[in-house]
């Protein structure tokens, strides 16, 4: 089974064809067009000039994942068997760029089409390739710019939340500390460079909810002891390194702490990472060199299926088309607030 993915949640216009096949997926092509660019100027991104990127850039994307994997557009009705598009969480008129184009490429190759959770996407993203080898209960710790949740599946695509954040997610705290020392956009990369560097011993920053008795996170307040300290300290222009590498080992603390004590209470057989900031090199080695003190297994995605792709959505409709979930393409309507559950 073909399935062509589309993602615009946020700014990147993906598309991507996944083939699901004797319990292996594979991803056949993966086309990112990012507007990062476009974005770093205003230090974030801006809803209105997303939307209007995406609209012209989602049929060239598409056509170049289809030529990618080798299927000439006048096959594609025949050659694609059901199309995933993001439907939600992520910003409105994003959205529904991509499901329009979904809606209506449905329609014309009397394709079915399914909506996608863009969190269970970034969830799926572990299941590329041979997914066997995930066991059950798994434990996911998701981790992006708007989301840093805990999530248990006891079996294949039952998926619950059991802890997220009160306010920012990781990856903002990231973005938001970056802007406050001025070192660029997006912050999470720029911080994990500059924390390489780091030498000088500077003041602990809090490591927040670290011992509070849930799985819930908060990045708000580590961002802001980040602003008095950076007040207080009239050289700190000279300790960027040094202040990234304690930004980023407070929320890897946090983060590490949590997943453990959840994969005890759930006796979970897998721990799995998602999100855009499980790009972040610590993070990927620390949390893996913690699981590895327990026999659970440890299923982080490829580098290349961490920040917004298309082929994570390609392979969440895997599972979707699997148990005939089809949507109606009149139906298909965007929901900016999905929830995973
Ligand atoms: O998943 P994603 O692409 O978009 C959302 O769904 O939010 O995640 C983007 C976030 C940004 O906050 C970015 O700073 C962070 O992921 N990020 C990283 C790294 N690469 C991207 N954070 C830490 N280290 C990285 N290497
Ligand atoms: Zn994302």
């Amino acid at each position: 089974m073909k399935i062509l993915g589309i993602e615009t949640s946020c700014d990147e216009t993906a598309a991507a064809i996944a083939e699901h096949k004797n319990g292996k997926i594979k991803i056949l092509s993966d086309i990112v067009s990012s507007q990062i660019e476009i974005h770093k100027k205003y230090g974030g991104v801006v809803p209105e000039v997303a939307a209007r990127e995406h609209v012209l850039n989602i049929l060239p994307v598409i056509n170049e994942a289809l030529e990618k994997a080798k299927i000439k557009k006048s096959e594609a009705p025949k050659k694609i068997d059901c199309i995933a598009v993001t439907i939600g969480p992520g910003l409105v008129t994003s959205l529904i760029a991509g499901i329009e184009t979904a809606k209506t490429l449905s329609y014309i190759w009397n394709v079915p089409v399914v909506g996608i959770n863009h969190i269970e996407g970034h969830i799926r993203a572990n299941f590329i390739g041979d997914y066997g080898k995930i066991k059950f209960p798994a434990l996911v710790l998701t981790v992006s710019g708007g989301h840093t949740l805990l999530a248990l599946m006891k079996k294949n695509g039952k998926i619950e939340t059991i802890g997220e954040t009160r306010d920012d997610a990781a990856g903002e705290a990231f973005d938001k500390s970056a802007k406050l020392m001025e070192i660029g956009y997006p912050g999470g990369p720029i911080i994990s460079e500059y924390a390489k560097r780091a030498k000088k011993n500077i003041t602990k920053l809090p490591r927040p909810m670290l011992d509070s008795p849930n799985f819930d996170f908060s990045f708000s307040g580590l961002k802001t002891a980040l602003r008095y300290a950076l007040q207080k300290d009239k050289l700190w222009k000279n300790k960027i390194p040094e202040y990234c590498a304690e930004l980023q080992q407070a929320v890897i603390d946090v983060l590490i702490h949590k997943t453990i004590n959840a994969s005890k209470k759930y006796k979970a057989k897998t721990i799995m990472l998602s999100g855009g900031v499980s790009a972040n090199r610590e993070l990927r080695a620390q949390l893996s060199s913690a699981v590895k003190k327990s026999d659970i297994e440890f299923v982080m995605p490829d580098l290349a299926y961490t920040t917004d792709n298309a082929a994570m959505i390609a392979a969440a409709g895997c599972f979707k088309t699997h148990n005939k979930k089809f949507a109606d393409w009149r139906k298909l309507k965007v929901d900016c607030c999905l929830a995973l559950n």
